[in-house]
């Protein structure tokens, strides 16, 4: 299987367009050892021909810009993509805006949980996509199962599962902040993404968005070829610490990397082939080459992810 990093940053991408803080204003001067990060996806194939898409970001126009195996064959039909499937673990905007760059009545199974296909349903906007041309497919919990495009089976085995999170900042419930704004089970999820048949060392779980880590989870992950995690931040209150908002990593549903309950120590003790960070928000410290941040997580085994990024399984 082979798997691409198209966005590693969280919403809003790195730099984020209003954010003028140091780390953005690094990298938009092109300081060296700042990377620019597209918002959060991954896509995964089984035969390097037929691609699923995991997240659909709104940069995702150029992210398949900048990616030939999602872009037409040049032998190819007059009009065809190899992105067959697009699969979503939860209904933020930077992981569901981008299906409106796939519109134009291309045929593709989209996948989502219950909750994040009643959203799409509710905004109309996404009628784009016919669900004659586009049909969309609940996404059953820990049950793995074979990813289908138009033309049939992927090659690529997934199972979804919840973890903890939040739901959609948009969809929140503000008089519901003691019940997580109305967040009910499930509508954050992980995903396991294996080609057929594969064993847990070729396995990848893509995890974007996670509040918490429990034994249930580290058992899940235990042993696998790789893990996406929640990198969106560093530390629980640095949104505030850099003066750029108020909201904590816990109360937009991400849990932190240090710190005695970060992501960090939660898998301390994991075995994986590969543990890499995605959805890096644009405040994250691990997002500057040769910071103490970055150095840490490096010596506790991680890699920051990067557009794109490919991992082997
Ligand atoms: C998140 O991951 O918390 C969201 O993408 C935030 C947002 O919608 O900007
Ligand atoms: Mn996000």
């Amino acid at each position: 299987m082979k798997i691409r990093i198209l966005g590693s940053a969280a919403g809003g991408g790195f730099p984020q367009w209003n954010c003028n803080a140091p780390l953005s204003r690094a990298v938009r001067e092109g300081r060296e050892g700042f990377l620019p990060r597209t918002q959060s996806s991954i896509t995964a194939s089984a035969d390097g021909a037929n691609w699923a898409i995991f997240n659909a970001s709104p940069d995702l126009r150029q992210q398949i810009a900048a990616s030939p195996m999602l872009q037409p064959r040049s032998r190819g039909p007059l009009r065809h993509s190899p992105i067959k499937s697009v699969v979503l673990t939860n209904a933020d905007v930077d992981h569901i805006a981008g299906l409106i760059n796939l519109r134009e009545r291309e045929p593709f199974t989209l996948y989502a949980s219950t909750r994040v296909l009643t959203t799409l349903a509710a905004n109309s906007i996404f009628n784009v996509l016919d669900p004659a041309v586009v049909p969309r497919r609940a996404l059953p919990f820990n049950r793995p199962f074979a990813l289908e495009g138009p033309d049939g089976a992927l090659g690529l085995t997934i199972e979804a599962f919840p973890v903890a999170g939040k739901v959609a900042l948009f969809l929140e419930e503000k008089g519901q902040a003691d019940a997580n704004f109305g967040t009910v089970e499930g509508d954050t999820i992980g995903l396991r993404i294996a080609a057929d048949g594969a064993g847990q060392e070729r396995a990848c779980y893509y995890i974007p968005g996670c509040a918490a880590i429990d034994g249930a989870l580290l058992d899940r992950v235990h042993g696998a070829g790789c893990l996406m995690f929640d990198g969106t931040v560093f530390t629980d209150n640095e949104m505030r610490e850099a003066g750029v908002g108020e909201k904590t990593g816990a109360r937009m549903g991400h849990l932190e990397i240090s710190g005695p309950g970060g992501s960090l120590a939660g898998f301390q003790h994991l075995r994986a082939g590969r543990r890499i960070f995605v959805h890096i928000n644009t405040t994250n410290p691990i997002l500057e080459a040769g910071s103490a941040a970055e150095r840490q997580v490096k010596a506790a085994g991680w890699e920051v992810g990067f557009d794109g990024m490919e991992i082997e399984l």
